[in-house]
């Protein structure tokens, strides 16, 4: 048992100190500084899009990520201990491969990362399914969602894709102690009951036919969607080996009632105590919900949703006077209207929003804090990587 021989000797080391008996009982139970080299990539459940104040603009990485919150309030302070925070919101496994896993440093004792959820078009299906920016129908929505299937289950695309992102990144491992943790998504929605179905956040509110229902079925879809990308994920990380590990916290955000729709709740909720992910007009303790409304450094008003999108077309249509906007597309190149979908601006409208409103469907500092706590707790139970047996120890 090394590490109780190393709290021990701790303990002694801190008697002898002025504030023994303080300091003894805020002594670590483990010992994390072997963890030299820690790093984290991914797409925005690692950056925590929203999640706390915003350390950076190209990537919107903020400071109450599970990464960061592991970094700077979790594991002990450690001047020694470097932090490479590389995710990237919207980042797809093959970014993540080509950006970040190139940018990783050698000798990482600590690697976490979260992958997937752009690789089976996860916005492309909550733009159908529950905004419908694009005036999206069911039809629309259910094709998203039998898209996201197929890649899902097809071992050449997601599997496939994660474990390439994985095998890249091993070789900056450290080979004698490096450990991956790979986190998953959550279930968005409660399912237990019906009091949703009367609900929707379809964006467009004044169109009625197109409108869809937060309905029980649709909810269940989702989350058996999310449920399914874990699986893949927990399949790539054991089909790996013991070094590389996953933490599913979909179950801890259900017995915390994070998620939407939870039993009894009449949705919209934004502020209800113990929701895990954002929703359009949820504000954190310690926010300014004015300030919020101006965290992009623009001034959409984030009261009027329809208003502010329409005002933000507006203004993309003025700088670029050769887009057209069309209410089933999005921005469409004027030039290249009607020749197919080739004049298609992708994603534009999802990417010109605010954080404040992109970050809904992501985890508030609640969720992060249990991703984190979770994966530390694993860590502890399990320790560092190994080194792979020698031959001649088989
Ligand atoms: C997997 O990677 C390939 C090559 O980068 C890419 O074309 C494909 O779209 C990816 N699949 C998924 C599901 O992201
Ligand atoms: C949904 O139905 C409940 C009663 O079951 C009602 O209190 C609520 O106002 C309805 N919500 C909407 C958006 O119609
Ligand atoms: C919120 O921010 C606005 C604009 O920066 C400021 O005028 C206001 O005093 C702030 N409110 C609080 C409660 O801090
Ligand atoms: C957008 O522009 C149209 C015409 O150019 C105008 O009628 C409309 O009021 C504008 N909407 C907003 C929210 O500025
Ligand atoms: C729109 O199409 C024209 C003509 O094909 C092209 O020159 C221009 O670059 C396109 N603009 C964008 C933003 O794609």
């Amino acid at each position: 048992m090394p590490s109780l021989r190393l709290t021990l000797l701790l303990s002694a080391a801190l008697l002898s100190c002025g504030s023994a008996r303080q300091n003894l009982l805020k002594a670590p139970a483990v010992e994390h500084s072997w963890i030299r080299n820690f790093a984290s990539i991914g797409d925005s459940y690692s950056a925590g899009l929203g999640s706390g104040d915003r350390l950076d603009w190209t990537c919107s990485r903020y400071a109450k990520s599970y990464p960061n919150i592991l970094q700077n309030t979790l594991l002990e302070r450690d001047e020694e201990r470097q932090h490479q925070f590389l995710a990237c919101s919207g980042a797809t496994s093959t970014e993540i491969l080509e950006k970040q896993v190139q940018a990783l440093q050698h000798g990482i004792d600590l690697l976490t990362v979260s992958a997937g959820g752009n690789d089976i078009g996860l916005t492309p299906i909550l733009s159908n399914c529950i905004y419908q920016f694009y005036m999206a129908g069911e039809d629309d929505c259910e094709k998203s969602i039998e898209e996201a299937r197929e890649r899902i289950s097809d071992r050449a695309q997601l599997y496939s894709n994660i474990s390439k992102l994985i095998d890249a990144a091993l070789p900056k491992m450290n080979p004698d102690r490096g450990v991956v943790y790979v986190t998953g998504y959550a279930g968005f929605f409660g399912v237990e009951d019906e009091v949703c179905d009367n609900v929707t956040w379809a964006v467009w509110n004044s169109v009625e036919s197109t409108k869809q229902y937060l309905k029980l079925e649709l909810r269940k879809a989702l989350n058996e969607m999310v449920r399914s990308v874990n699986a893949i994920l927990r399949k790539v990380t054991e089909d790996v080996g013991p070094n590389v590990r996953f933490i599913d916290y979909d179950h801890h955000i259900e017995k915390a009632r994070g998620r939407y729709c939870e039993s009894g709740v009449q949705e919209p909720s934004p502020n209800r105590q113990g929701l895990s992910f954002y929703e359009w007009n949820t504000v954190d303790a310690g926010e300014n919900s004015t300030e919020l409304q101006h965290r992009t450094g623009d001034d959409v008003p984030k009261g009027s949703f329809e208003g502010g999108i329409a005002e933000r077309i507006n203004k993309t249509l003025q700088e670029h006077p050769d887009w057209q906007f069309d209410p089933d597309k999005g921005f469409v190149n004027k030039s290249r209207a009607g020749v197919g979908e080739e004049g298609l601006i992708e994603d534009t409208i999802h990417w010109m929003l605010p954080d404040s409103w992109k970050r809904v469907f992501h985890l508030r500092p609640e969720g992060h804090e249990i991703v984190a706590r979770l994966l530390l707790e694993d860590l502890d139970a399990r320790g560092p990587g190994r080194k792979e047996p020698e031959m001649e120890e088989l």
